[in-house]
């Protein structure tokens, strides 16, 4: 029978139509496919910074940037002030999308942000000194972010409606001065990569390339265009990201940082001769190796840290060495070691991961740190007294901020694997290189 058919087809296309335009009416006039913020490194706590805007009226906030961290957080003790700030109800799709476990019926004596009757809460984290607050009262409120075509930044856009947890002024201890909360950047559904994929609905997919000077975050894919017009997105290496099921921030959850899968270290091609457990995430959620940002320099587990140093002692024991400076064990007279593109002429280190050929391979502007005008040391730090390392270490490679500068690191959330570049020296551009002169 034709006619039902018809008016079948006529009513779907009118539902459509009406699908089309409501969709229209809601989005925004333009829609970025990138959004870009610029990272510098606070040069006395060697934390990487950022800034958003946020609020109404707009205020700058600046930010430690946290790779793993589960979310944005900022201060609403002091300071917060804002017409256009919600309290996330509890029971509301917003708390169940955090998956919070709490909800504050009355607080008292006024309603503040972040101090609000009938709210679902978290417990944000300074990751830096490993302290949390029990009562973060979760929310959303306007952000504005720069968009990017990948070369350039572009106009700026507004999300309404962006979700964060209100941390406590005592968090901020131990953040760089100015500093208001973390950019949490981590593997989780609130976490700042994912409600601006949510918001503009682009790719699960973010990029973070870090360096001394100004480095950036790019949110959505590339291209991540560095001068003299180098595409870092058309050549990466990529090794699956690892999911930790056992989190230290929140019970009952997956961990929020970014794991991958190290199989072995090699020093001048030769393996390190190590306790290969250690490398794999146990049943526990001890184990494995993950990226940091909040870790200025790569942190072993002892027995690793301690291989790891005798065989790169080895591989330079031409080269005279000079007394440990701390936290750093193995140092050398650096007059007496010559430069390269990539660096002093080390050996290189090869963190081997699926397979045997594809390596994160280290050179020696990202494994030597400069202490002393003629002194230079390995950046690797033993794990012992570190909350994150140790003789029992909950992780066995964290690797830290230094380790990763000049590197274009590439998380695809959706496709759960990291995009490596390796040294941007060697191919004569570096993290500082992103043109931030604006088009728009
Ligand atoms: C919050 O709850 C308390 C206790 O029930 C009540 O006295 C107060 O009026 C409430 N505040 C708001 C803004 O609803
Ligand atoms: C390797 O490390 C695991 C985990 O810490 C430990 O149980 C095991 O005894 C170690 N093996 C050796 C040979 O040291
Ligand atoms: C490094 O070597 C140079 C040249 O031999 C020497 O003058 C300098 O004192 C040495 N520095 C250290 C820290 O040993
Ligand atoms: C940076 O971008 C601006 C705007 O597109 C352009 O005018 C300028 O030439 C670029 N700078 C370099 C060094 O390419």
């Amino acid at each position: 029978m034709a006619p039902p058919a018809n008016n079948l087809l006529i009513s779907c296309i009118l539902f459509c139509c009406l699908i089309a335009v409501s969709e229209a009416e809601a989005q925004p006039s333009f829609r970025p496919k990138a959004l870009i913020l610029p990272v510098t490194k606070d040069p006395s706590t060697l934390q990487y910074l950022t800034q958003i805007n946020q609020r109404t009226p707009l205020v700058p906030v600046k930010l430690a940037l946290d790779l793993g961290g589960q979310y944005l957080w900022v201060d609403c003790e002091q300071g917060y002030v804002s017409s256009s700030y919600k309290p996330a109800p509890c029971g509301s799709a917003q708390c169940s999308l955090a998956n919070s476990k709490s909800c504050t019926i009355a607080c008292l004596p006024s309603p503040r942000p972040g101090c609000n009757n009938n709210t679902c809460g978290l417990m944000p984290e300074n990751t830096v000194v490993t302290r949390t607050s029990p009562s973060g009262q979760f929310g959303q409120d306007v952000v504005s972010i720069q968009s990017t075509d990948g070369s350039n930044p572009g106009k700026i856009v507004k999300v309404p409606n962006f979700l964060f947890t209100c941390g406590a002024t005592f968090l901020l201890d131990g953040l760089a001065k100015g500093v208001k909360g973390m950019a949490g950047l981590g593997r989780n559904k609130i976490s700042m990569p994912s409600r601006f994929s949510a918001a503009f609905s682009f790719h699960r997919k973010f990029a973070v390339c870090l360096t001394a000077g100004k480095g950036a975050v790019f949110f959505g894919d590339g291209p991540y265009v560095m001068l003299p017009n180098i595409d870092i997105s058309k050549s990466l290496i990529f090794t699956p990201l690892i999911l930790n099921k056992i989190s230290t921030a929140s019970e009952g959850e997956p961990s929020s940082d970014y794991f991958i899968g190290v199989n072995s270290i090699k020093i001048n091609n030769k393996i390190v001769p190590l306790n290969t457990t250690l490398l794999k995430i146990n049943e526990d959620g001890f184990g494995g190796t993950k990226i940091s940002t909040v870790q200025p320099h790569t942190v072993l587990d002892t027995s690793i840290h301690k291989a790891v140093i005798a065989t790169f002692a080895k591989e330079l024991s031409g080269v005279p060495r000079v007394a440990g400076v701390r936290p750093f064990e193995l140092c050398y007279n650096s007059t007496a070691i010559g430069s390269t593109r990539v660096g002093p002429a080390v050996p290189q280190i090869d963190l081997v991961l699926q397979s045997s050929n594809v390596h994160w391979r280290i050179f020696g502007a990202n494994s030597m740190v400069q202490v002393k005008n003629d002194v230079i040391c390995l950046g690797f730090v033993d794990g012992l007294g570190f909350v994150d390392g140790g003789v029992n270490p909950r992780t066995a490679i964290v690797i830290g901020g230094h380790q990763v500068e000049d590197n274009l690191l590439q998380f695809d959330l959706a496709a759960s694997r990291l995009g490596f570049s390796s040294s941007l020296l060697s191919r004569q551009t570096t993290c500082s290189n992103f043109n931030f002169t604006s088009t728009a």
